[in-house]
């Protein structure tokens, strides 16, 4: 099927921020311990990061890094992990030991490793707006207060300009240590925000919001004028209990309306009159949800194998395929059509987990998500202009909840840059079998194709140790002339030059 398509490059969508292609690590499994941090290990630095990891982070420039987490934070106290003597604590939320030997130093000096932006997430669980405002002082102060002086006598004398500040996590749901209710939440993200402004009055303050009316209008009404971003998350295939990854087709099937929750809280923004002071960051998202089965239970007689041990299913990477490929890029052409609105997104996590780089003791693999992001950073342009397609195919997948869900089978976005002349043309093809014949547009006659392509042998092909089935391959075209067809395989994540 030929597939014609008209690009304007005059109208102009947005400037997408390059926090879209952003990242999260959380104090969970071997996301940092025995992952990123492994002080002792053959490839770690002299700071105990891994040489290896930092490399591939470098490599697809992940431009920001939220940590600590995720429910991890919600009884985390940042002053137990600063200083010469840290002290394990036990962290409720995830139910083991942390050494606390990973805290605020070694993360920003992770950050200042990578390039990338650092972006704290605070305890508002068990935390006070206090404590928040103090870890502002640590971070940012020059020298006043004792925060500040702390952080020199750590050995960090110039202040850390920790711009992003996330006030909590999912503070709304009945699983977060210290949920709060819509009253509760407004007054103290007010009281969060107004300490942390009046000690650093640059930084960038997030809370965590729902596309829910009440408990967003409850938030914005009571701290809208403190707030310059609203957070929200999303997993689509939910495994937290059961480890049952949903297959390509139902994979496919959560395409539907992917973003819908922009679409929400863009609509309470507008509502309130508010978005053009609030952007949102989309700062945990991914296909997969983590498998944690009974952690966020009350249920006694738990023993650790029902609950610590499964985690380790996690990192099978057979899981990890060209759906997870095909619904990641989906959602990035999603973030770049809203990059008015979304200026920040975060995959979660990054490491291990359901991240897209894994880790064990010998090496690293580049799991399928990985790659993605690789044609994102390093072939899209920064510039989102407008795209129109003659009469798209739709094609209709059972979904993971047995229904059937209309999607369209091509994901198509056109993006310029903003420093050279050129059109990076993302094309995802969601059909398990059919290919299409992409239609090039007469006004590109005479530039340079070369279309850099992610397909798999197949839908279910997956990268792992000693085997690579997902990588980028590159296709030169040559002069684009009148007529030119280029042909998007099945399963594939496209990203077309015309230069
Ligand atoms: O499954 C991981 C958790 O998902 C994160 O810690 C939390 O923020 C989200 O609910």
């Amino acid at each position: 099927m030929e597939i014609t398509i008209k690009v304007n490059e005059k109208r102009i969508t947005g400037k997408r921020s390059p926090m879209i292609y952003g990242h999260f690590i959380e104090h969970f499994h071997r996301q940092i311990y025995d992952g990123i941090y492994d002080p002792g290990h053959p490839l770690a630095d002299a700071d105990g990061f891994r040489t290896d990891i930092l490399e591939a982070m470098r490599k697809i420039k992940v431009p920001v890094l939220r940590w600590p987490g995720g429910c991890f934070v919600s009884s985390y106290h940042w002053k137990d992990a600063v200083g010469a003597h840290r002290k394990p604590s036990f962290d409720k939320a995830w139910r083991v030991e942390d050494p606390n030997t990973f805290g605020t130093d070694e993360y920003i000096r992770l950050c200042r490793k990578i390039g990338c932006e650092p972006y704290i997430c605070t305890n508002a669980g068990t935390g006070t707006a206090e404590e928040m405002s103090e870890w502002v002082e640590y971070c940012n102060l020059e020298s006043e207060g004792q925060y500040a002086k702390w952080r020199i006598e750590n050995g960090s004398k110039q202040p850390y300009g920790v711009r992003y500040w996330s006030i909590g996590n999912e503070n709304y749901g009945s699983w977060e240590i210290g949920a709060k209710s819509t009253d509760e939440w407004g007054r103290l993200v007010r009281e969060a925000a107004k300490m942390m402004k009046h000690v650093d009055p640059c930084a960038e303050l997030s809370a965590a919001a729902l596309p829910d009316v009440d408990w967003n209008i409850s938030l914005l009404k009571n701290c809208g004028p403190y707030l310059d971003w609203l957070s929200i998350h999303e997993y689509w295939d939910m495994m937290a209990e059961k480890n049952c990854p949903a297959d390509y087709e139902q994979s496919m099937a959560f395409t539907d309306r992917i973003d819908h929750s922009v679409d929400e809280v863009r609509g309470i923004l507008k509502a309130m009159k508010l978005d053009g002071q609030i952007k949102i960051a989309f700062d945990e998202w991914n296909l997969r949800s983590w498998h944690h089965p009974n952690v966020h239970t009350i249920k006694q007689g738990v023993r650790k194998e029902e609950y610590i041990t499964p985690r380790d299913k996690n990192d099978d990477n057979s899981t990890y395929t060209m759906a997870d490929a095909v619904f990641t890029a989906c959602f990035l052409n999603a973030m770049n059509r809203n990059c008015d609105i979304v200026g920040m997104a975060n995959f979660a996590p990054i490491l291990n987990t359901r991240g897209c780089i894994y880790s064990n003791k010998e090496g690293i693999v580049l799991r399928s998500t990985y790659h993605v992001f690789d044609l994102y950073v390093n072939y899209m342009g920064d510039t989102v202009v407008d795209l129109w397609a003659e009469s798209l195919p739709e094609m209709t997948v059972t979904g993971k909840d047995g229904k059937a869900h209309t999607v369209g089978t091509l994901d198509m976005v056109a993006t310029t840059w903003s420093d050279r002349a050129g059109m990076a043309l993302a094309v995802v093809n969601k059909h398990r079998e059919e290919a299409f014949e992409l239609c090039i547009p007469q006004a590109y006659c005479g530039a340079e194709t070369v279309i850099y392509k992610l397909e798999g042998k197949e839908t279910d092909s997956y990268n792992d140790v000693g085997k690579t089935e997902v990588f980028i391959e590159k296709e030169e075209l040559g002069n684009c002339h009148e007529g030119m067809k280029v042909r998007i395989s099945p399963h594939s994540v496209n990203v077309i030059w015309l230069v």
